[in-house]
């Protein structure tokens, strides 16, 4: 498929072209992106001096005069699929194929889960604290009487080796998502399998802290590219009925990865000296299942059409969709495609700040970040060492299997509910869940250890129950919808750069979290919980005030735009940005339902206009 790609993409350019200007539809849609169709008539479009979209203005528009009208139709335009409800023309529906490219796609997920899952586990084995943590060790093994359950593991190169993965999968998130525009999402997930199978080798075969920790390192680039091509990749081959559900298949992925990792940690820990070497080795097995996916997986529609491969990208849309009948879609993937091809990288970042974008950037980001301070990354990433502080029992592996079971179970119950609830009410939901459980965490261990060093069985339950309720509000919302969110609510312009501002937020939030947790364990005690529950208090009244719904929207489109357009904060935020993105909104909406022929009245207008063009 690659090969015939370039050969006839100047020709099918201008089919393409030619194809726009016979369609009403890719007429009124290219006048939302000033296409080259505008700017070979030299004229200007509609919308000219409004901002970045349309800033070549030479002739007067026609519309001008009717700008009442366009608000009123502007502000009745909002429908369930999108503000102009062209998505209800798009054909394809869900597909076997879409589900297998789906599925083969997110074992990037089930690494990044694995990668996170694997380190508590690792480092509550007595074999690895023996051989690369000599000071724990004795703590460890002497018994609960001996040490303060707070601060046992309490070490800040233990939290480095969990750490550190994040932060150097932040610091790739921007070369990453230059990599998944420029070279290609197949060629970026590549990239990604690559760094976990190095990683995962230098890691099994560490001895020493500083290699164990390189690889780790290198695991990150890994991790940080995967969540920045992933998810993009999974939104732009998904229909967009099944979108949320669909990317909601990277999360399933990543706690599948997790209970993965508890799981192999709970059988390799009867292992002895080298149990560690298999826990942290077995990752490069799902990075061979990437690695084979980049080679073999389709590349997204919406790049191969920023790249001018047109009639590649047509072919792949669909076999995506599984009909020929896509010309809806295409022609939306095409005007977002000419637009963001027209973008340079750098100009793809500065548009993520510019007033038509900003709202969207600020909420994806800040969600990304907050994510982290719901605190599951403490439980996440130390549910087993805290558990084997905290109890005499050795059930602490055996415990984190439980929370990692509870945490996939969750994330399917989100699955089936993302598209038919929306993404707002269960973020609502789940961050007051999270809220209360972690307030009841801190109530139990605060009573308990007033005087005790652990806990009695009924207590440690008690405290797992609690752990365990945090974590499904967690899997059914907070975890998944904040990278549903980052990889739809962009245009194709800023996707990436937008998907890498989201990874680059929250890595940097969950390093910060994984090198700081023990030592705020060991100096706040069970506040640490109480501070974790002020956090979920936030966000959800955050979610509550600036976060309109988004459900099932169509991509490639600027229905995002107009949603926060219409809400009364981001209104103001994005001033005359804002109204401008809701009168071409309501122009493309008018061009289609004149091309349907249901409408006349002011769209005569447009037709002079095209008259006007020459089209
Ligand atoms: C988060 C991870 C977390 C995981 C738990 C993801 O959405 O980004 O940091 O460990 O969910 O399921």
């Amino acid at each position: 498929m690659n090969g015939m790609a370039e050969e006839d993409a100047g020709a099918e350019a201008a089919n393409s072209d030619a194809a726009a200007a016979r369609s009403p539809w890719h007429k009124g849609a290219a006048l939302l992106h000033g296409t080259p169709l505008l700017a070979r008539a030299s004229l200007s479009s509609p919308f000219a001096g409004s901002g970045p979209l349309g800033s070549r203005a030479s002739v007067k528009s026609p519309f001008a005069a009717a700008t009442p009208k366009v608000a009123k139709l502007a502000a009745s335009s909002s429908s369930r699929a999108g503000p102009s409800g062209r998505a209800a023309h798009y054909t394809g529906r869900m597909t076997i194929y879409v589900l297998v490219v789906a599925l083969v796609s997110a074992t990037g997920g089930m690494l990044f889960g694995f990668d996170i899952g694997i380190v508590g586990g690792v480092e509550a084995m007595a074999s690895f604290q023996a051989e690369f943590f000599p000071e724990i060790y004795p703590r460890s093994i002497a018994g609960q009487k001996d040490s303060d359950p707070y601060c046992k593991y309490h070490d800040t190169r233990l939290q480095l080796f969990s750490a550190i993965m994040f932060l150097s999968g932040a610091v790739i998130a921007v070369p990453a998502g230059y990599a998944a525009r420029s070279f290609g999402r197949k060629a970026s997930m590549l990239g990604s399998g690559c760094f976990f199978l190095l990683g995962a080798g230098l890691q099994a075969g560490a001895h020493s802290l500083t290699q164990l920790i390189i690889g780790r390192c290198v695991l990150g680039f890994g991790v940080g590219t995967a969540a920045c091509v992933v998810p993009v990749y999974i939104s732009e081959v998904a229909p967009y009925a099944s979108r949320g559900g669909l990317a909601y298949l990277f999360q399933v992925a990543t706690t599948t990865g997790i209970l993965a990792a508890q799981l192999v940690n709970y059988g390799n820990q009867y292992i002895p000296v080298w149990g560690w070497r298999l826990s942290l080795g077995l990752a490069a097995m799902p990075a061979c299942v990437l690695c084979l996916g980049g080679l073999v997986l389709p590349e997204s529609p919406s790049y191969l059409l920023e790249q001018g491969r047109w009639a590649e990208g047509k072919a792949v849309l669909q076999m995506l969709r599984g009909t020929d009948e896509v010309d809806a879609e295409y022609a939306d993937i095409c005007d977002a495609a000419r637009a963001s091809a027209r973008v340079s990288a750098l100009d793809s970042w500065r548009n993520l700040v510019a007033r038509h974008n900003l709202p969207m950037t600020i909420m994806s980001t800040s969600l990304a970040a907050l994510q982290q301070l719901t605190g599951i990354n403490a439980i996440i990433f130390y549910a087993p060492i805290m558990f084997d502080s905290f109890t005499v029992s050795s059930a602490a592996l055996l415990n984190a299997v439980i929370i990692g079971g509870v945490n996939v179970v969750g994330t399917f119950v989100g699955l089936a509910l993302v598209d038919k609830w929306g993404r707002r009410p269960l973020l609502l939901e789940g961050g007051i869940q999270m809220l209360l459980s972690q307030v009841a965490t801190g109530i139990i261990l605060g009573s308990a250890h007033g005087t005790a060093t652990s806990l009695d069985t009924g207590t440690a339950a008690a405290a797992l129950v609690c752990i365990c309720i945090f974590v499904a509000g967690f899997s059914w919302s907070w975890g998944p919808i904040v990278w549903v969110l980052g990889a739809e609510v962009q245009t194709l312009d800023t996707r990436t750069s937008g998907m890498s501002a989201v990874v680059f937020a929250n890595y940097l939030l969950s390093f910060v979290i994984g090198q700081a947790f023990l030592s705020m364990l060991c100096s706040m005690r069970y506040y640490a919980f109480i501070f974790f529950a002020g956090w979920n208090l936030f966000m959800t009244v955050f979610v509550f005030a600036l976060l309109p719904e988004t459900k099932a929207m169509p991509l490639e489109d600027t229905a995002y735009a107009c949603l926060f357009a219409r809400h009364p904060v981001w209104k103001r935020v994005m001033g005359k940005a804002g109204k401008q993105v809701l009168e071409r909104e309501a122009f493309r909406a008018a061009a289609w339902r004149q091309a349907q022929g249901t409408e006349g009245g002011d769209l005569r207008d447009l037709a002079k206009y095209y008259e006007a063009l020459g089209l």
